[in-house]
């Protein structure tokens, strides 16, 4: 009896000295753990985000980061190792952002403090614990920016009013629904051509998920259905505006001066090139360096139990960081190679 009690008491304590740690400093030469949870891997512009977490973790933290291959119940599977494992802080890009909040009571539970990126929560989730931050771009602005593109693009060039009608006929395409970064650019890109004092007239909008070879298919629909109709094509990201680039040439556009104006978001690699090439007509930096820097500097902090408020980003409302976005055209484009 006397001997269990004893074990015992040396188990509590030994768990009693992990806690009071705020978790296992397990990493080698006792670096912080992180846990980085990542929707999928196979998305251009996380595949950015993901690189740039890992390059900053270099020689400070030990990240293990895993692919919830845009399955939520992965996700909350990954989430519960990270946890159970008690790693000292976790960074979530959640497959579905609905599912942050059941992702924070865990967490909370387990005293494992959470940094979600690129899916935004929604702010009742956000608000149900101190130890939860966001970092993200404001989506709204990237919205704007694409749309103030478009505006410039169609006053500069009048013939770009092909029917001459005095109305912008165009096509959106869409990432996931619900996605703050899907909804918001579609609608502000649009209320900053109108801003613009222009008028607009919707073809069609469907969703190609951020992705190329959907936008391709929807694209040669598009136009086989609104053929020369269609006066610019506006797409959420870059992948999806790519696609709608691909599809185009197939119908014969970009050579013998037949031209669609296309815009994406991201400034992508393979965007920049399109730019260059002069097929692509904008895009927006949507800047995974410093969103991946800013993640990775708020789990630091709180694995290490250091005030947020002390890293060099700006938090908004206590929780939020924001990295802007930047217009990228013909112009500039070199300077984001
Ligand atoms: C957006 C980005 C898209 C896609 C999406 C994933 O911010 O523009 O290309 O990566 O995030 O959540």
């Amino acid at each position: 009896m006397k001997k269990a009690g004893i074990a015992l008491l040396v188990l509590a304590l030994s768990a009693n000295a992990v806690f009071a740690g705020g978790g296992q400093q397990g990493g080698s030469g006792g670096q912080p753990t992180i846990g980085v949870a990542i929707y999928k891997f196979d998305d251009t512009f996380m595949s950015y985000t993901r690189n740039a977490i890992e390059n900053n973790a270099k020689g400070k933290a030990v990240v293990t980061t895993v692919d919830s291959q845009n399955a939520q119940p992965t996700q909350n599977d990954q989430v519960d190792q990270f946890i159970s494992k008690k790693l000292n802080s976790i960074a979530i890009n959640p497959v579905d952002r609905t599912a942050a909040g059941a992702i924070i009571d865990k967490a909370k539970a387990g005293n494992v403090p959470v940094v979600f990126f690129n899916r935004e929560p929604f702010a009742e989730d956000m608000a149900k614990w101190d130890k939860v931050y966001y970092v993200g771009a404001k989506a709204e602005e990237s919205g704007t920016m694409q749309g103030e593109i478009v505006a410039e693009y169609f006053k500069a060039n009048p013939g770009a009013d092909k029917n001459g009608d005095g109305v912008i006929q165009y096509i959106m395409l869409k990432g996931e629904p619900g996605h703050q970064d899907a909804e918001l650019r579609t609608e502000f890109s649009v209320k900053a051509i109108i801003a613009a004092g222009l008028k607009v007239q919707l073809l069609a909008e469907d969703t190609a998920m951020w992705d190329r070879p959907r936008a391709v298919e929807k694209m040669d629909a598009f136009y086989a259905r609104f053929g020369d109709q269609i006066e610019v094509v506006l797409c959420n990201n870059d992948d999806m505006a790519l696609g709608v680039v691909e599809s185009l040439r197939n119908a014969g556009f970009f050579t013998g001066g037949k031209y669609l104006p296309v815009v994406g978001v991201d400034a992508t690699a393979p965007a920049l090139q399109a730019l260059s090439e002069g097929t692509l007509l904008g895009t927006v930096l949507n800047d995974a360096q410093n969103q991946g820097k800013a993640t990775f500097d708020v789990a630091y902090a709180l694995a290490t139990g250091a005030a947020v408020s002390s890293t060099s980003w700006t938090l908004t409302n206590g929780k939020y960081i924001w990295v802007p976005y930047q217009k990228v055209t013909k112009d500039n484009y070199k300077n984001f190679q």
